[in-house]
């Protein structure tokens, strides 16, 4: 196992690899692509994959492909968030939104060129295996996850309640759907795609989704509580948002106080979901305390 700061390292040596050359005629395209993924970014996503995958005997060359398809469609995710339609940031990565540098026609296309590099990507990587029935399955099943988690029944059904649900009385089973489907989905998908491809079995693949869970519905909640008490320099997103926007936020719902015990209960949670691996795991159980301390 690596440390964090090494995974991201991997990451950033590797980010731009698999966009591709749309032509001459279409240039723009990569631009807007590329701008997004290297304004900045904690990388936490394409880490805990390529983690998962370490930890469970895999290694960092076949997981680094998913990786960055998991980096391109979380980058995507905010390109489109970001929109005027949507949430209308100016503001991502400490710097411009993407449609504020190259206009909405192409953020919504860069996004686009963005979520389906990642399914060319993640439909690309079984094909490599067809002498090794066993690792093509693996593969299979970890390029479904990623897509599932990404789709209508993941990461997209909770941005479409997170929208219907402006300016609505939020009840807590609203809150916690969308907590659950916009920001979880796509942090457990990484875990479990991780494990996959490593071949871990079910017991190993049932405690880490548990923790994955926790930890990207705490990631959310403490989202929510820095747009309300963050700061804007070291986020580098505008504050305030959520209020103006009419937004479901946890600490709106809830308070600032239960959203802070229940980003605590969650992060106690996710590092007892592991406990059986002692400090196996400590990558993992770190990550969750220094997720609950983050600023940024
Ligand atoms: C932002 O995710 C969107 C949410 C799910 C809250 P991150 O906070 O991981 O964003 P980057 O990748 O570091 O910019
Ligand atoms: C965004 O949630 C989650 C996704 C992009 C899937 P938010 O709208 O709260 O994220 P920020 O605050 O803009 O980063
Ligand atoms: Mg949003
Ligand atoms: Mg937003
Ligand atoms: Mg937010």
């Amino acid at each position: 196992m690596r440390s964090f700061d090494e995974y991201r390292k991997i990451i950033n040596d590797h980010l731009t690899d698999l966009i591709g050359d749309p032509g001459e005629e279409a240039s723009e395209l990569a631009d807007a692509m590329r701008y997004s993924l290297e304004v900045g970014g904690k990388r936490l996503r394409p880490a805990l994959l390529m983690a998962s995958c370490e930890f469970a005997g895999g290694s960092v060359d076949e997981a680094l492909p998913y990786a960055l398809a998991l980096e391109y469609i979380h980058t995507y995710s905010l390109i489109h968030d970001d929109l005027p339609a949507m949430d209308n940031d100016d503001l991502r990565r400490g710097k411009p939104t993407n449609h504020k540098v190259f206009g909405e026609a192409m953020a919504i296309l860069a996004g686009d060129g963005l979520l389906s590099t990642a399914a060319e990507i993640v439909t690309g990587c079984p094909l490599k295996y067809f002498e090794d029935p066993e690792k093509m399955r693996n593969h299979i099943r970890a390029a479904h996850e990623i897509m599932s988690r990404a789709g209508a029944r993941g990461m997209i059904a909770g941005q479409t309640a997170d929208i219907k649900g402006e300016n609505l009385e939020p009840t807590a089973e609203l809150i916690n759907f969308i907590e659950l489907h916009k920001t979880a989905d796509l942090i457990t998908a990484p875990v479990r795609v991780g494990l996959m491809i490593a071949g871990a079995d079910d017991d190993i693949l049932e405690r880490f989704t548990l923790y994955a869970r926790d930890i990207g519905v705490a990631f959310q909640i403490l989202d929510d509580i820095l747009d309300i008490e963050g700061d804007q320099e070291l986020l580098g997103k505008t504050l305030g948002k959520d209020a103006e926007q009419g937004k479901c936020n946890y600490a709106f719902v809830h308070g600032l106080g239960a959203a802070k015990e229940e980003l605590h209960r969650l992060t106690a949670e996710a590092k007892e979901a592991l406990a059986a691996y002692g400090d196996k795991a400590s990558f993992f159980t770190e990550l969750a305390d220094s997720l609950e301390a983050r600023n940024h």
